[in-house]
């Protein structure tokens, strides 16, 4: 049995194969509408969430599963002191897969160690959130048409944004991948990815502080939010919560090709002016992470439709 705990756990040829399979979904979704059919996905979130734990729903609605779950701890027996691994001991007896989301870095992998079945790590803390990369990387490759020889601004809150410490290590095992990394000294990548990942691996990056000094060379600018739920003083948070905004002066040093992404929710790191630009492709990368999401259900549960 398999889970998917970080970006890596899933081969190079693998996660071709995965994106194929969005990418079938996508064209013919009829063809998956009953793929799922009698089974369950549980969503067991202990952290807030719109995007992640509805598209993984919305993901096994489509496939015409079913859904059940809780989405804050307060409201499952958490709060009495349940651990993660009774709780999924327990939820492996009325379901056939589960989304963990969890503030604690590592709580979905020990939970997987006692799981009965698949586990999905949907977050955990300022650590990883391998299916908001998945998400990510089908949405570059269908923008951009590959996911090698590309230069990726990351920037933002680079030191609790788990969607980047994914993003990076699972973009680092392309051909010719440089990134730019851009933010405050305070918030920079943390060395768990900027050592173990980006310098053992000999690969190519550079950090600023600015926007300015990133636009025109980027063929991705990935936005984040700072993650005001993981800073330890409030002053901090509001010191840096609006370091960074990206408007349309700003788009315009970057390239005409150049797309921007988002992991969401946007605070006011994205003017909404920017919506309107061609190259703002945040909402479609929700709409990927459906696709990307309902074909790892169906790997997870070794489906295969014909
Ligand atoms: C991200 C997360 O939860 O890490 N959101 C998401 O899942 N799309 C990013 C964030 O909360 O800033």
């Amino acid at each position: 049995m398999k889970h998917l705990m970080s970006p890596l756990d899933l081969s190079l040829e693998e996660l071709d194969q995965l994106l194929d399979l969005a990418g079938d979904i996508e064209k013919n979704p009829t063809k998956y509408a009953h793929a799922c059919e009698g089974k369950k996905l549980a969503t067991l979130f202990y952290e807030p969430s719109t995007r992640t734990r509805l598209s993984h729903e919305a993901a096994m609605l489509n496939l015409g599963g079913s859904i059940m779950g809780f989405s804050s701890a307060n409201s499952s027996s958490a709060a009495k002191g349940e651990t993660v691994s009774d709780t999924v001991q327990t939820v492996g007896c009325y379901a056939d897969i589960i989304a963990m989301r969890h503030p604690k870095e590592g709580a979905p992998m020990v939970a997987a160690k006692r799981s009965p079945i698949p586990i999905i790590n949907a977050g955990d803390g300022g650590h990883h959130h391998p299916t908001q990369t998945l998400t990510d990387l089908l949405t570059i490759r269908s923008l951009k048409g590959r996911l090698d020889n590309l230069t990726i601004g990351l920037c933002g809150d680079l030191k609790f944004g788990r969607t980047v410490h994914s993003l990076i290590q699972a973009m680092s095992r392309y051909e010719n991948v440089n990134f730019i990394l851009i933010s405050p000294e305070e918030l920079r990548l943390p060395s768990f990815i900027r050592v173990d990942v980006l310098e053992k691996n000999n690969i190519p990056y550079k950090e600023v502080v600015t926007l300015e000094d990133a636009m025109a060379e980027l063929d991705i600018l990935y936005m984040t939010r700072v993650q005001k739920e993981r800073f330890f003083n409030e002053e901090d948070y509001i010191r840096m919560k609006d370091f960074y905004i990206l408007d349309n002066a700003k788009m315009e040093l970057a390239k005409e090709d150049m797309f921007v992404l988002h992991p969401l929710p946007r605070v006011n790191e994205i003017a909404v002016e920017v919506d309107d630009d061609p190259r703002a492709a945040y909402f479609r990368q929700v709409q990927y992470g459906v696709y990307v999401r309902m074909a790892l259900i169906l790997t997870l549960l070794d489906i295969h439709v014909a």
